[in-house]
């Protein structure tokens, strides 16, 4: 059963466009969790245009769900992750003027500054994924830095339609297979929607994915145990009959 962690970044960026406290991104994620998502994930920007240490310490203190902490592999952020003790950590790039993470992270050319955060995590008890583009060069250099996890960057996918459509998707099935065959453990996210998740989540090897945006939208029409209960389904039902 692939599980689902819902990304409430943007319960917080709704707060953060009056800098008052509602609404509570840690309320939406114990609503998430009640509605059966098995991990609850946060981005901690460095500019902290949404979430707040302080979210993610009351978080750590609430949740019933795995905490995984989205992070820039900086020596800040590796601080903020010793102390914040999320259950995972994925590693993602971040520029400040992007509206939103905008590739995978190169592993191969930060590999050596990457490798001392991976180890550090890892040492503290964190489970370490990166997030990579399906490249089988990123895949590689990530089994060999000693990350528990890869998550493959959907956004490709996400965003192509026509005949791309079908070959982002086998790319991302590609990926997922290199990855699983190198004993990593494999998570997708991102642009990921309830009119396009069903054929990532019928990846059998995919077994996480992160899904914010789409989520919360719709949470702001139906509620968010409603929102999560209709992406679960979605989920199930790709998972029960592989597509
Ligand atoms: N996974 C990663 C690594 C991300 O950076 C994001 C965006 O914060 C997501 C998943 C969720 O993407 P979206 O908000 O498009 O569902």
């Amino acid at each position: 059963m692939t599980r689902l962690g819902v990304n409430v970044d943007h319960v917080a960026t709704v707060r953060q466009a009056r800098m008052i406290d509602i609404p509570d991104p840690v309320e939406a994620a114990l609503l998430a969790e009640q509605a059966g998502a098995e991990v609850i994930t946060v981005h901690l920007r460095e500019d902290r245009r949404h979430i707040q240490e302080q979210d993610v310490a009351r978080l750590r203190q609430r949740l019933t769900a795995a905490l995984n902490l989205e992070m820039a592999g900086t020596p800040e952020m590796t601080r903020q992750a010793l102390t914040l003790k999320p259950d995972d950590a994925c590693l993602v790039p971040e520029r400040r003027e992007e509206l939103t993470t905008e590739g995978g992270l190169d592993v191969v050319a930060h590999a050596k500054q990457l490798r001392d955060v991976v180890s550090r995590l890892r040492d503290a008890g964190i489970r370490v994924s990166l997030f990579v583009d399906p490249d089988l060069k990123q895949l590689e250099a990530s089994r060999e830095m000693g990350a528990d996890a890869v998550e493959i960057h959907t956004g490709s996918y996400a965003n192509a339609g026509g005949a791309r459509l079908e070959r982002e998707l086998e790319a991302v099935r590609r990926g997922a297979a290199l990855a699983a065959g190198m004993g990593l453990e494999v998570h997708g996210g991102h642009g990921l929607n309830a009119a396009n998740v069903a054929p990532i989540a019928a990846i059998g090897e995919i077994v996480e994915l992160n899904i914010g945006h789409s989520i919360v939208a719709r949470s702001i029409m139906v509620g968010m145990v409603q929102a999560v209960t209709e992406m679960k389904a979605l989920i199930a039902e790709a998972d029960r009959t592989g597509h």
